[in-house]
């Protein structure tokens, strides 16, 4: 894979280069709340635009239906890029379209240009491979040289992320080789124990890592929305949490294949319970008690992890020598069910093994509660796209890099 460097190297300025980043921010009422990604970034877009490059920065935001949809404009995520650059940074309203190419013509050397949300383009996600193709072709019309640093987005086989590095002179980005880097040190001669916490609300997103986890892993900790469908295979009564019930028997599969395995895995021994889910809006106060996970109350539902398990979870994080974490413990975005996911964090701040954050809710979760990044190993701006990497798979935007 080559990478950026070489591309510095080999000077850009006056160049077009075409960065497909991925800017895929949360947003509530327009307002980026977690600007993460977009600073992950910088790096690559600062290098290409003091090296002269004209800069094109492209990214999906979302999932529109191939039609443009205001809801899930980019233009926030651009004016927020601006303010982190320093600079102003113009935006075209389509993709393709007159206003890309009037917004690239305009671009100066060292100057940036955004894009609209390329998904506002049916051929961006087409399983069609002539339609991805024909996007592809005119989003390289644009540039001249790709940079692939959308690390998120690799594991799509999109048109701006697999079709179009084919179409140009291709490289890394600093985020997507630092990311790659990173998840090497978690797959090649791992240091042990190796502690690995899963959270998140749908155990069949991650069935797949857990079976590849049972062979490199020492200690698997489960939490979330996920664990139900544990505490359910182990034979207990979940009440109205959110339950996989077709997923019971692989769970339970996989429960068994620890135990022969030797890989510790951890289930909640206890939980914070309510009749109703919280307002997430509002984040009033609501009614919760503490039970242990067998005696969860056929009228209510799992919603965070009780001090016991956080306890039990810290003590089996304290020795680590290597931590992925992927998924928050509990309704963390609700003050009343924030704690086990702050006391996942908080263990992983404690030891001094290589830490990572693996994407998604569990990054936004520890910049939300307020943690300084600085004191984990590495949040990943990738969610799924680094556990498909554990999982094994090829990654179609990392493979297009490869060549
Ligand atoms: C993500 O948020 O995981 C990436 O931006 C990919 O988004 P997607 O799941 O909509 O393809």
């Amino acid at each position: 894979m080559k990478t950026i460097d070489e591309l510095l190297a080999d000077g850009v300025s006056g160049k077009r280069v075409f960065v497909r980043a991925d800017l895929n921010v949360p947003l509530a009422d327009g307002t980026i709340t977690d600007d993460g990604r977009i600073r992950a970034v910088l790096p690559t877009v600062k290098a290409l635009a003091d090296a002269g490059a004209k800069v094109i920065v492209a990214s999906h935001l979302g999932r529109p239906k191939g039609a443009p949809d205001l809801a899930f404009s980019l233009l926030p995520a651009a004016e927020r890029l601006g303010e982190l650059l320093g600079a102003p940074v113009a935006f075209a309203q389509d993709t393709v379209g007159p206003a890309a190419h009037d917004a690239v013509d305009g671009l100066q050397p060292g100057q940036v240009a955004v894009i609209e949300n390329l998904r506002f383009n049916p051929g961006e996600t087409s399983k069609d491979d002539t339609e991805r193709g024909e996007f592809a072709d005119r989003l390289a019309a644009l540039a001249d040289v790709y940079v692939g640093d959308g690390f998120g987005a690799v594991h799509r086989g999109h048109a701006s992320v697999y079709d179009l590095p084919a179409r140009l002179p291709h490289y890394a980005g600093y985020l997507i080789a630092t990311e790659v880097g990173v998840l090497k040190k978690l797959t090649e001669d791992v240091k042990r124990p190796y502690v690995v916490a899963l959270g998140g609300a749908k155990v069949s997103d991650k069935l797949a890592v857990i079976d590849q986890l049972l062979g490199k892993a020492d200690r698997l900790l489960i939490g979330g929305g996920m664990a139900y469908t544990f505490l359910k295979a182990k034979g207990y009564e979940v009440g109205i949490s959110l339950l996989q019930e077709d997923q019971v028997p692989a769970v339970r599969e996989y429960m068994e294949r620890a135990e022969k395995q030797g890989v510790e895995l951890l289930l909640p021994v206890d939980v914070v319970v309510s009749r109703t889910f919280p307002d997430l809006k509002t984040k009033a106060p609501t009614e919760n008690t503490v039970v242990d996970a067998d005696k969860i109350p056929a009228d209510q539902e799992g919603l965070d992890i009780g001090p016991k398990t956080r306890e039990l979870y810290a003590s089996k994080l304290a020795d680590a020598e290597t931590v992925f974490w992927n998924g928050p413990m509990g309704v963390f975005e609700h003050p009343d069910y924030a704690e086990g996911t702050k006391a996942v964090a908080q263990a992983l701040v404690g030891t001094n093994g290589f830490t990572v954050v693996g994407g998604g809710d569990s990054a936004a979760a520890v910049r939300t509660l307020g943690f300084d990044e600085n004191a984990f190993g590495h949040i990943s701006t990738g969610g799924g796209a680094s556990l498909e990497y554990l999982e094994g798979k090829t990654l179609p935007g990392l493979a297009a890099l490869e060549d």
